[in-house]
This record gives structure tokens, sequence and C-alpha cells, in this order.
């Protein structure tokens, strides 16, 4: 095809994929081409406004580098990374709901003993929270020896990661025991905002929005056989509950967290009186038929 139209431009780009092997990369460029002209059509794109476009993609990208990646925060504004996972891991019924990774999760993170105090060192401290529940299956079956890792932001919104003077703070392994409980001793999270330092702050206040998360802690939950779980456990009454800036929010995931004046149980505990408690059962469904598990990558860790 040599003489290009507006009619034909579309199919005349689509024609130079004739010789793509990789059927699935063909499919995937095709619908990218066909929706990214279809867009510049129906909203009249302009040259001034393709150029703002791309002024804006290169500041995204100058904004990247090993600790910082601003597409993929990008993505979450935009609702694509919750897309994403909601396309790759639907929950049968009953199990607990996968959730964005996010920035802030660090590999290899200590393990804890059942019962210790994830809170130990922090540089900011928070209203100390008692978190116990079980890990089981969809069935009701507890689950021994899964493993919990968690984190949160410290009781000022910060992650450790965020904060040269902290070192693995609020974060840690737990495994369950024989009756598949956990437990471990916090803070109650708080909310706090994606970082709007860069291009995509600026395209959150353009679009008027604010960049705030309701207050959650992250948990990846896995045990062999079981689905691995990348999840938040969000704080009940939040103000940012129904606004979250990454659009990860579940009914199933928001918790009540419970005040406890019981001097007898905050002893029993080691608690001071008084104190939260969070009761969480995470429910886990069959590994069975599971073609993919959540990625983790190196991007995916990086701050944001
Ligand atoms: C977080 O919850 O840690 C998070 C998720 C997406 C973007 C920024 C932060
Ligand atoms: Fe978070």
């Amino acid at each position: 095809m040599r003489q290009v139209t507006k009619d034909n431009l579309t199919e005349a780009v689509l024609a130079r994929l004739k010789d793509v092997k990789d059927p699935r990369f063909k499919e995937i460029v095709t619908s990218l081409i066909r929706h990214v002209h279809a867009f510049a059509d129906e909203v009249k794109l302009t040259e001034e406004e393709w150029f703002t476009a791309i002024r804006f993609l290169t500041a995204v990208g100058q904004k990247c580098d090993d600790k910082r990646q601003e597409f993929i925060l990008l993505s979450d504004v935009l609702g694509l990374s919750m897309r994403v996972v909601e396309i790759n891991h639907p929950m049968p019924e009953g199990a607990t709901e996968s959730t964005v990774l996010g920035p802030f999760f660090v590999h290899g993170a200590p393990e804890f003993p059942f019962g210790a105090d994830m809170t130990r060192g922090a540089t900011v401290q928070g209203e100390p929270t008692w978190v116990s529940g079980k890990v089981m299956a969809v069935d009701g079956k507890p689950i021994a020896g899964a493993t919990i890792d968690v984190w949160q932001a410290k009781a000022d919104g910060v992650y450790d990661i965020q904060d040269p003077a902290a070192e693995f703070e609020l974060r840690g392994r737990v495994k369950t025991d024989a009756e598949g409980r956990y437990a471990f001793r916090t803070y109650k999270p708080k909310f706090y905002g994606v970082p709007t330092d860069g291009p995509v702050g600026d395209l959150l206040r353009k679009m008027e929005r604010h960049p705030m998360r309701p207050a959650h802690m992250h948990a990846i939950v896995s045990a062999p056989g079981y689905r691995q779980v990348i999840t938040h456990v969000f704080v009940d009454g939040d103000p940012y509950l129904d606004s979250d800036a990454v659009f990860a929010v579940k009914d199933s995931l928001v918790a009540k967290y419970r005040k406890v004046d019981s001097a007898d149980e905050a002893k029993r505990l080691g608690m001071p009186a008084p104190f939260l408690r969070l009761d969480w059962d995470f429910r886990l469904a069959p590994e069975a038929g599971v073609k993919a598990r959540q990625t983790i990558s190196a991007a995916d860790a990086a701050v944001r």
C-alpha cells in the first residue's frame, strides 16, 4: 500500500505487522495501534496536545531510576495496575482478594516468631495494635506453616525505605502454627500520599485528584498447594476508603480495629492498655489450575 489516506492509515500500519512471528506480540501491538488511532480520532487530537503528551511521557521516563518507577505509578493512578490484577488474579468466592503490590515491598524481610513485636526500634511511635487470626483454605481448613509477609507505613504514613533513618520497620514474615494461627504486634497504619514530586503528581493535580491512599497493611500470603495472594487490609473508617489514589480498595478487605481496655487481656498479650486489636483471617484458594503467579519484579519493588 503506497497511497496512505486518512481512511486507510490504520490498516496501512497494521499491514506492516505481516512478518511478526510471535502471535501474542502481534495481537497486543495490533490492538494497541487500533486503540491509539481510535483515541486520536475520538478526541481529534491537536498537534499541540500530542506534543504535550510526548513531553509528559518523556518526563515520566526521566523521573525513573533504580529506586523510582514513575511509569508504574502512572499505571497505578490510571487504574491500569488494578485492571491487570483483576484480569490475572480473579479469586474464587470466599478467598482473600488480590490487590496491587505497590512499590514498598522489600524481599527478605526478617522472620518473626509467633506474637513478635514488629514495632521494635520504630523511629515513630503509633497506636499499639495486636494483629492475629488464621490462614485458612476457602473451605475453612486451617493451613499450618503458611507464610505471611507483611509491611506497612510507619505511624507517620512514611515507609521505612523512604526514610534513611529507618531500617526494616513494621515489616517482616510470620508463619502460622499447627492450627493455622498467626499473631504479631504493630502500630495502627495511617493514610498517606503517593509521591507527587514528579510528572504523575502534576497529572493528579491537573485531574483535580488527591494522591492519598487509605490506611492499610500489605500482606503476601503463601503456602504450598495454595495460590499466593498479594493483598491489603484496610482500616475501617478511613477518610480515603472511597477515593484510593490507586483503586485497590475491596469491601472484603476492610477491617475493624477494636479498642481493648481490659488490663487482663493486655497483660496476657504483653500489650500496654488500652490497645487496638485487629482480628483478620486470610483465606487461600487451591493452586490447581492456576496459570500465573502475581509478579513481584525488581521494578515493582522500587519506590515510585
Ligand atoms: C502502596 O500501597 O504502598 C502504594 C501502591 C501504589 C502506589 C504507591 C504506593
Ligand atoms: Fe502501602
